[in-house]
This record gives C-alpha cells, sequence and structure tokens, in this order.
C-alpha cells in the first residue's frame, strides 16, 4: 500500500519504519525542518532501542521516505494515518488544532477514496469533527468523494516502542465502515500471524479505550503512592503490601509499584483530558481527578523528604544536590512531565545546584533548561555525585541498580540517598552507615 503519516514522533515514526518494514511505501511528514532533515540525514531524532536500524534499512530500500511538504504526503498515501501530538489545552482539554489541520491538508489535495486513521490520542467525538472538517473542504472544492475517518489508537511503549508496535497486545480498530475494516484487516495481517489481535468496534468506543486503558495505569500507580504514604505513617512497608497484594491474580504485579509519580507525555495529559471530557457532558469524574491531584503531590515527595532530612528548605541554598535519571522512566530520553523536573525545579527555587546524571536524557535536558550555573550534567553517574551533599533518585535505569556503595560514599559529602524507585535494601544500606530515605518503606 502506499501510506502517508502525519507526524514523526514517538508514534508516527515507530509506525513508518514498521510498516515500511513489512513492505508498504510510506511516506512521512512532519512540520518540523530539523527532525526530517536529521531523518534525511540517517540519523533520528529520538532514543528508541532498536528504531534506527529499521529507519536506515527501509529508507536505504527506498520504502520509507521523509517530507515537510503535507500536499505531497497527503497526494502519496490512500492510507493516511495521523500521529501528531494532542497535547493539552488551558482547560486540560486536548488540543486538536494538530489533528485538525493534517485533516484540512488530506483533504485538500483528495482525488480519490482516501481512508484517514487516527492514531494520536484524541478524545470521544474527534473522528466526527475530523469528517466534518474534511467534508467541509470537499465542499468548497466543488468534490463529492468517499472518504473514511476511523479510529486506532496507538498502545505502544517508549523504550519498547518497535516490540510492541510489531507484537501487539492488541490492534484496536474503530469503524463501522466495511470498506475500511477490510484496508485495515489487509494493512495490518503481516501483524497478526500467530494470533488474531484486531478488536473491531464502533469509533467512539475506540476512542474511549485508549484514554481508558491509560487512566487505568495511572490509577495504579496513584493508588499505590496513596498507599505507600500511608504505610511510613502507619509503620508499615509498602514493598511487602505490594507482593501481598500482587500475589492475588486478580490483582497481578505489574504497574503496582509505588515511586516519585508518573510523568511522560501520555499519563498525566490523558488523565486530565479524560476528566475534562466528563466535565463536558456533565458527568463529574471524581476519582479521575484524584488521580492527578495524588500524582502532583508524589511529586514533591522527593524534594519535601531531602528538604525535612536537612532540617528545612533554607538549609539548601547553596548545596550540591547529585540527581540520577532525568528521563520519565527507563530507556527513553523522553523528559515531558518527568518528576525529576518538579524535583530539580524546587531544588533550584530553594537556591541549589543540581549535578544530574542521566544515560540517555542529558540532550534533553540541555533542550528544556538551556546551560546555566545551578545545572551541571555529568558524564557518568560518579562523576555526578562529586561533592554532594544528596544523591535523589528519580529513574529506575538498570545501571543504578547495584552501585559501587564505597565509591559513591568517597564522592559525596554525606552519606544521604533519598530513593523514588525502592531499589536498594534498606536495611544494609543504613548497616553501611547511609541514612537512605525511599518511598513507603520504614
Ligand atoms: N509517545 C507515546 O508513548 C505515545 C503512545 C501512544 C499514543 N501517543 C499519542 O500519539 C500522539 C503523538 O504522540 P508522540 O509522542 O508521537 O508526539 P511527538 O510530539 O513526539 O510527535 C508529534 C509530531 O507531530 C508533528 N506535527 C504536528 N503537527 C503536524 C502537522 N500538521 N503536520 C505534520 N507534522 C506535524 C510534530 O512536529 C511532532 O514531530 C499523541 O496524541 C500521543 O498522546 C503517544
Amino acid at each position: 500500500m502506499n501510506i502517508s503519516i502525519f507526524g514523526a514522533g514517538y508514534v508516527g515514526l515507530v509506525t513508518a519504519a514498521c510498516l515500511a518494514d513489512v513492505g508498504h511505501r510510506v511516506l512521512c511528514v512532519d512540520h518540523d525542518p530539523a527532525k526530517v532533515a536529521l531523518l534525511r540525514g540517517g540519523q533520528i531524532p529520538i532514543w528508541e532501542p532498536g528504531l534506527e536500524a529499521i529507519v536506515a534499512r527501509n529508507a536505504a530500500e527506498g520504502r520509507l521516505l521523509f517530507t515537510t511538504d503535507s500536499a505531497d504526503a497527503a497526494a502519496h498515501g490512500n492510507v493516511c494515518f495521523i500521529a501528531v501530538g494532542t497535547p493539552p489545552g488551558e482547560d486540560g482539554s486536548a488540543d486538536l488544532q494538530y489533528v485538525l489541520a493534517v485533516a484540512h491538508s488530506i483533504a485538500s489535495q483528495m482525488q480519490d477514496y482516501q481512508l484517514i486513521i487516527n492514531k494520536s490520542t484524541v478524545p470521544v467525538g474527534t473522528a466526527d469533527k475530523v469528517q466534518t472538517r474534511v467534508a467541509q473542504v470537499l465542499q468548497e472544492r466543488g468534490l463529492l468523494l468517499p472518504f473514511d475517518v476511523i479510529s486506532n489508537p496507538e498502545f505502544l511503549k517508549e523504550g519498547s516502542a518497535v516490540a510492541d508496535f510489531q507484537k501487539p497486545d492488541r490492534i484496536i480498530v474503530g469503524t463501522d465502515s466495511p470498506r475500511a475494516r477490510a484496508l485495515m484487516t489487509e494493512l495490518y495481517e503481516p501483524f497478526n500471524r500467530q494470533q488474531q489481535r484486531t478488536l473491531f468496534m464502533d469509533v467512539r468506543s475506540a476512542e474511549l479505550t485508549k484514554y481508558a486503558s491509560n487512566a487505568m495505569l495511572a490509577t495504579r500507580i496513584s493508588f499505590m503512592n496513596e498507599l505507600a504514604n500511608m504505610a511510613e505513617l502507619l509503620g508499615a512497608d509498602i514493598e511487602e503490601v505490594r507482593q501481598g497484594m500482587g500475589a492475588d491474580p486478580r490483582i497481578g504485579y505489574q504497574f503496582i509499584y509505588p515511586g516519585c509519580g508518573y510523568g511522560g507525555s501520555c499519563f498525566p495529559k490523558d488523565v486530565r483530558a479524560l476528566e475534562r471530557l466528563a466535565h463536558e457532558v456533565g458527568y463529574e469524574a471524581q476519582l479521575l481527578s484524584s488521580i492527578e491531584a495524588v500524582n502532583h503531590r508524589q511529586k514533591q515527595r522527593l524534594f519535601d523528604k531531602l528538604a525535612e532530612q536537612l532540617g528545612g528548605i533554607d538549609q539548601l541554598r547553596g548545596q550540591t544536590i547529585a540527581l540520577w535519571g532525568l528521563a520519565f522512566k527507563p530507556n527513553t530520553d523522553d523528559m515531558r512531565e518527568a518528576p525529576s523536573r518538579t524535583l530539580m525545579e524546587a531544588l533550584w527555587r530553594a537556591g541549589a545546584r543540581v549535578q544530574a546524571f542521566d544515560p540517555v536524557a542529558a540532550k534533553e535536558a540541555e533542550k528544556i533548561y538551556g546551560q546555566r550555573p545551578d545545572l551541571m550534567l555529568a558524564g557518568d553517574k560518579y562523576a555526578a555525585l562529586q561533592g554532594a551533599q544528596a544523591l535523589l533518585i528519580c529513574t529506575e535505569w538498570q545501571q543504578f541498580r547495584a552501585p559501587d556503595f564505597g565509591e559513591m560514599a568517597q564522592r559525596m559529602t554525606q552519606r544521604l540517598i533519598v530513593d523514588g524507585r525502592n531499589l536498594y535494601p534498606p536495611a544494609r544500606l543504613r548497616a553501611e552507615g547511609w541514612t537512605y530515605l525511599s518511598i513507603g518503606r520504614p
């Protein structure tokens, strides 16, 4: 098939690369010229394991091309994916301007039947809005062409995006059109060989499934964080509680880790957008507003613990604090809404200097914060500790799990760790003379 993908971000680029890899002719368009220049030069703008090789292979074989020209892309594909961002607007609702701009571009070039697939995470009712926009443009052009707008939300996870796309748990397709259904069956056939993974449903249910899934995962995290905070006050150990809960197969072990809050480009914005959606239809979604409120408070926990340990916020002025982990989770360089940002910004407000290390996100941090005297981006994890009064841990990168505590103690001025990911056994660290504060553990 000739496929056009609008947006070369985490979702668009992975979709483009994986569809080209099974043999489709893919043109990927992004309105960011720097991104497209990089892609044309054989580099990829994000850090995603395995992606660069697939992009390179398919670009070299001529099946994957990149452009900034929306008109070219609209003309190339008889199947068009919308994979642009849907950032939160001021009231928390999803901002659809990019999605609708793509709908406009596609409709401006349409000559024949077009399948328009929305992969961006969008509120229920968006497919109808895209449908209306396309129909309007066609009417202005004096054309009456057949087209379908369908929902195909994406469930890939940053850090394992390629594998998730190639072997998805499920492929959700929302459409009532037999023609669109047949095309989608053909398109995803290579990913359904082992077992049938596609679930067809109506468009609105497909749109809601994406938000519902993210809100459920965010709920589990906030629930555990709430319990962890209570465990601290009650003298219980949340790690023991977690094991005890997870043993129940109805609960399971996944996604019940307490920590310093969730971040990323999806959970925070999607929970807010879902809450907003409830509000728009006159429903007060009490549970949804609590998920975000608990998360917001949790992101402050590491700073509060540190300040309390040092005897107050004033004690932070002029201090050097080490930070391990900038990305919102391991195996990505994405720092959108990362807990590390809340923490660093609080430390700077208190007058502290941050020495941070992340295996891949330093460039991203520099992009966000620029060069500043109170931020040093270290080249390795031990260098970040030099002369630091405390170490704070925000991301559970594999290489932080078994560090050399002797070397750490030598480099730091105090043996103080505030761990937002519960990486170490508290008893062992205490036996070695560390003050070790973690989440929900005595
Ligand atoms: N990142 C994830 O893990 C993930 C997972 C599932 C779903 N999603 C959803 O997928 C969508 C995209 O997310 P992302 O993380 O890939 O975003 P992103 O910000 O990484 O990429 C979006 C890209 O779209 C481009 N763009 C915007 N308007 C455009 C236009 N009119 N024409 C061409 N390009 C345009 C931007 O320049 C950007 O490169 C969002 O709705 C998100 O919620 C993301």
